[in-house]
């Protein structure tokens, strides 16, 4: 793991940037894409770039289930929002919500991943350690799943709503395996409510209990974390 501490998420934004030039310069084709606040200053700063996606997919890594893309609380209209809206890409994915058929939209989903195999993966995390919506206890072998998210996840997650009690209880994710699969992970993690979890996926045992930590078996991953986040280390 390559670790790159920062003074905060700014200067986090900032050297992020700089791995998506160098990727995009070395002809990356799929990025897999992340929501949550810890990516927003590094999608401000692509937004607002040179940098040309017109040739690029993303792939999405979950999605709350029951919210469609026009809900302004689902990560579709997040990405929206803050990215494709801005810059075009060649195909954006996201996981279907909406999709009754839930096997149907999980085997869907990991089509659109087999397809498109991921070069950059970027990552936020839970501060259970969770990665996309896996949930510790998720099976290091998972591909895409339904999950039921934490009572700690939905909590949260409950500032993004108007009314806490409309956070959804479920969710669309790529598996552990899925995002083990890509060939190059960023991880981006600021402020102190981090600093467990960033400790555990570092230097505590690599177990289910804390999804992020099967992350030292990944031969590519770089973690940019501030120093409150790396308190704990
Ligand atoms: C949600 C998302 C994760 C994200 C996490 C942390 O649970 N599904 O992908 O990493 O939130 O979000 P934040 O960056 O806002 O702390």
């Amino acid at each position: 793991m390559q670790i790159i501490k920062v003074k905060n998420a700014a200067e986090g934004a900032n050297k992020s940037f700089e791995i998506y030039q160098n990727a995009l310069a070395n002809g990356v084709k799929v990025l897999g894409l992340a929501t949550g606040s810890s990516p927003i200053a590094l999608y401000d700063k692509l937004a607002t770039s040179d940098l040309d996606f017109s040739d690029v997919v993303s792939v999405n890594l979950d999605e709350y289930l029951g919210l469609d893309g026009n809900d302004p609380q689902s990560y579709r209209y997040f990405m929206n929002e803050h990215l494709f809206n801005k810059k075009d890409f060649k195909q954006t994915y996201v996981p279907d919500g909406k999709q009754a058929d839930r096997d149907k939209a999980v085997h869907d989903y990991d089509q659109i991943l087999s397809q498109h195999p991921i070069d950059l993966q970027l990552l936020g995390i839970g501060r259970n350690g969770h990665i996309g919506f896996n949930e510790p206890g998720t099976s290091f072998d998972s591909t895409t799943h339904i999950v039921d998210l934490t009572s700690s996840t939905i909590e949260a997650n409950a500032r993004f709503f108007e009314d806490p009690s409309k956070v959804p209880t479920q969710a669309i994710s790529m598996g552990i395996a899925s995002v083990m699969a890509a060939k190059k992970i960023l991880l981006v993690a600021y402020g102190e409510n981090k600093a467990d979890a960033i400790a555990a996926t570092i230097n505590g045992p690599i177990t289910e209990e804390v999804p992020a930590s099967i992350l030292q078996k990944h031969l590519d991953v770089t973690l940019i974390i501030d120093d409150a986040a790396a308190s704990k280390l």
